[in-house]
C-alpha cells in the first residue's frame, strides 16, 4: 500500500514539474505521451492498484483518479497557454512582413540597344530627307568590292578579314557601304538613304572585336554636292547622336577606296572637358570614315561623275553604341544575357 501512495505522490510531483518545463507544443506532447499514454507512467499504477486489497484499492483507486485529473488540468491549461503564445510570436514575426511591399512584375520585353539606337538615328535622318533602305547580309563580291572600287587585286580587300561563302562570288557582307551601289542601281536622283545592319570579318573576339559587328551608313547622290554638305550633315547628326549642341567635329585624311577625298571624322569629347578614358585624353573621339563617293564608284552604278556628286559615311554603330551607353565589352552587346539587357 506505501508504495502506490508514493509512487502517487512521486508521479503528481514529477509531472507537475514536467509540465512547468514544457515550453512548446512539441514537448508537451512528449510529456502527454510518456504521463498520460496508454503505456505512460500513471497507468503502470494499474497493474499495482489491481493487486492490492478491497479497503487499500478504496483509498488508492480515488487517490489515482484524483492524480490524473490534477495531471490533465495541468497539461490542458499549459497547452492553452503554449497556443496562445505561438499565435503571438507568429503576430509578432508577421509585424515585419508588408503586404504592400510586394509588386508585381510584369515581365515586359523592351528593344534592344541595337534597335534603340538604330530607330533614332533612322528618325533622326528621316528629318533630314534620308530615307531607310536595307540590304543583304549574304552579298556578292560584286556589290561588297568590286563595284565599291575594291578590285580584286586590290590590297584593300586584305583590310576586312572576309567570310567567304562556299558558293563562289558570295560573301558574307564585310560593309554595309553595299547599300550605297545598290541604291544607286534602283533610286532616282536625288539619293539620300541611311542604312544599319550587321557585318561579318574574321575576327579574333575580344573585349572590343567581334566576327559580327554593326555599321551605320549613310549616303547622299546628287548635283553639286560637297564636303561642306557632308561636314554640316555630321554635325547636326554628331550632336543629336551624343545629345550634346556644342559638339564639334575634326576631320583627318584618311583613304577608302570608294571615297575621294577620304577622310576621318572624330567629335569632341561628350564625356569630359579636360581628357578622359574615353578620349584617351585626347578631347576627341573617332567617330567613323567619310569622304566623297570617288567617281569610279559613279560609274559603276550608271551615274556620269562630272554631272552627279556624293558624300557617304560609315560608322561602327556597334562602337557608337559602347561609348554613348559606357559598355566595355562588345560581347555584353551580343550573348543575350537578360541580366545585361534588362538595364535598357
Ligand atoms: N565601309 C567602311 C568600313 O567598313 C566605312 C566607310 C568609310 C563607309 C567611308 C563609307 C565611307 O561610306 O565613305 O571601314
Amino acid at each position: 500500500m506505501k508504495t502506490i501512495l508514493d509512487a502517487i505522490q512521486k508521479l503528481t510531483v514529477t509531472s507537475t514539474e514536467a509540465i512547468e518545463k514544457s515550453d512548446s507544443l512539441d514537448t508537451l506532447e512528449t510529456f502527454r505521451i510518456e504521463y498520460l499514454g496508454r503505456k505512460g507512467k500513471l497507468a503502470t499504477l494499474m497493474p499495482i492498484l489491481a493487486s492490492l486489497s478491497i479497503e487499500d484499492k478504496r483509498i488508492a483507486g480515488p487517490l489515482i483518479n484524483q492524480c490524473k485529473e490534477t495531471i490533465e488540468e495541468l497539461f490542458e491549461a499549459k497547452k492553452e497557454n503554449l497556443i496562445i503564445k505561438s499565435f503571438r510570436e507568429q503576430e509578432e514575426k508577421s509585424k515585419d512582413f508588408d503586404v504592400t511591399a510586394y509588386i508585381p512584375r510584369k515581365l515586359e520585353g523592351s528593344l534592344h540597344l541595337y534597335t534603340q539606337v538604330t530607330q533614332d538615328t533612322i528618325s533622326f535622318f528621316r528629318t533630314l530627307g534620308f530615307q531607310f533602305v536595307d540590304g543583304p547580309e549574304v552579298e556578292s563580291e560584286y556589290y561588297n568590292f568590286e563595284a565599291l572600287n575594291i578590285p580584286s587585286n586590290h590590297p584593300a580587300r586584305d583590310m576586312q578579314d572576309t567570310f567567304w561563302l562556299n558558293v563562289p562570288s558570295l560573301v558574307m557582307r564585310t560593309q554595309t557601304s553595299n547599300v550605297e551601289v545598290r541604291s544607286m542601281e534602283e533610286l532616282s536622283l536625288p539619293i539620300a538613304i541611311i542604312s544599319a545592319g550587321r557585318v561579318y570579318r574574321q575576327e579574333a573576339t575580344d573585349a572590343s572585336h567581334d566576327c559580327m559587328f554593326q555599321q551605320l551608313e549613310g549616303m547622299f547622290i546628287a548635283e553639286k554636292v560637297s564636303m561642306s554638305h557632308l561636314l554640316g550633315t555630321m554635325k547636326l547628326f554628331l550632336q543629336h547622336f551624343l545629345n550634346k549642341q556644342d559638339t564639334q567635329l575634326r576631320i583627318r585624311p584618311s583613304y577608302f577606296p570608294f571615297t575621294e577625298p577620304g577622310i576621318e571624322i572624330d567629335a569632341s569629347c561628350s564625356f569630359c572637358t579636360e581628357g578622359c578614358s574615353t578620349c584617351k585624353h585626347s578631347g576627341w573621339i573617332e567617330m567613323g570614315g567619310a569622304g566623297l563617293t570617288h567617281p569610279a564608284v559613279l560609274k559603276a552604278c550608271g551615274l556620269d561623275p562630272k554631272k552627279t556628286q556624293g558624300f557617304a559615311f560609315g560608322f561602327g554603330l556597334t562602337r557608337l553604341v559602347m561609348l554613348k551607353y559606357g559598355i566595355s565589352d562588345i560581347r555584353l552587346l551580343h550573348n543575350c544575357s537578360m541580366e545585361f539587357l534588362n538595364q535598357f
